[in-house]
């Protein structure tokens, strides 16, 4: 598939990169660079070779945002029947994806990292939702998803004031898992990829389900899927191979089934 808008690689074994590349725009989010992320993310997902995908952009811009200059003359009713680039912000994909950002990461950016599974961050990143002084607000998951990781009063002041974050103050709150320097923060989402792409698959995929009922249901449904999944578990090869390495001293060969 050629792509226009991003740039996709395979940088280590088992990890599958996807770069925003529209520098001109600070990557703001139009529908073609979504729909190329969405295709990118859909192939490396089917991939039996990858484990875990990055998401990136440049060291000034991870996204400045949603395409302003794409959205000014869309009216309503192509807004509500379109492909709108809010419809983009639902990520069900099996594998995990990390989100590595530096500077700007504004509104639809913001919460293009926050659709994924973790952010590790430069020290240069700044994280805020800026619709209000458009006379919007945020329609990618941002109201939903940055309450549920800052708390309400913080997530408030975000996107009622326009109040940005630092990657430190992101990193307090509890928006990134990390943050490193500008030349390392990939180096270091990429080294945590590789990490979770030498795992088995079918426990990394049970896992991020099981994770994902706790932030989307109640605790009683989370607690029955993840019985469910740790079940499933006992049923594929990986959990047998898993626990006779360690029994026998020796490293796990995966088979992923
Ligand atoms: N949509 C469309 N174009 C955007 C954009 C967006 N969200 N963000 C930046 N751009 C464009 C600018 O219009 C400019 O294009 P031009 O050179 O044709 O004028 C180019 O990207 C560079 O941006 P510029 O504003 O000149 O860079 P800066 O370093 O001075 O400022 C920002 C960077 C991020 C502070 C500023 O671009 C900004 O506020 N962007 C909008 C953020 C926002 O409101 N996001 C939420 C959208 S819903």
């Amino acid at each position: 598939m050629t792509y226009e808008m991003i740039l996709v690689e395979t940088p280590a074994e088992g990890v599958g990169l996807i770069r925003l590349n529209r520098p001109q725009a600070l990557n703001a989010l139009c529908n073609q660079l979504m729909r190329e992320l969405h295709d990118a993310l859909a192939a490396f997902d089917r991939d039996p070779t990858i484990g875990c995908m990055v998401v990136t952009g440049s060291e000034k811009a991870f996204a400045a945002g949603a395409d302003i200059k794409e959205m000014v003359n869309t009216p309503f009713g192509e807004m509500l029947m379109g492909d709108s680039v809010s419809d983009n912000f639902v990520f069900n994909y099996h594998k995990p994806i990390i989100a590595a950002v530096s500077g700007f990461a504004l509104g639809g950016g913001c919460e293009l990292a926050m659709a994924c599974d973790m952010i590790v961050a430069s020290e240069t990143a700044v994280f805020g939702q800026p619709e209000i002084n458009l006379g919007i607000l945020p329609g990618g998951g941002g109201t939903q998803r940055l309450t549920r990781a800052v708390g309400k009063a913080l997530a408030m002041e975000i996107m009622l004031a326009d109040r940005r974050l630092t990657a430190e103050e992101a990193l307090r709150y509890g928006l990134v898992n990390r943050v490193a320097a500008p030349e390392v923060y990939l180096d270091e989402a990429l080294k945590l990829a590789s990490k979770i792409a030498s795992m088995s698959q079918v426990a990394v995929r049970l896992t991020k389900d099981a994770i994902n009922r706790a932030y989307e249901g109640t605790l009683a449904e989370g607690i029955a899927a993840e019985k469910r999944n740790f079940f499933i578990a006992f049923a594929t090869e990986d959990k047998q191979e898993g626990m006779t390495a360690f029994v026998e001293k020796r490293k796990p060969i995966w088979k992923h089934r």
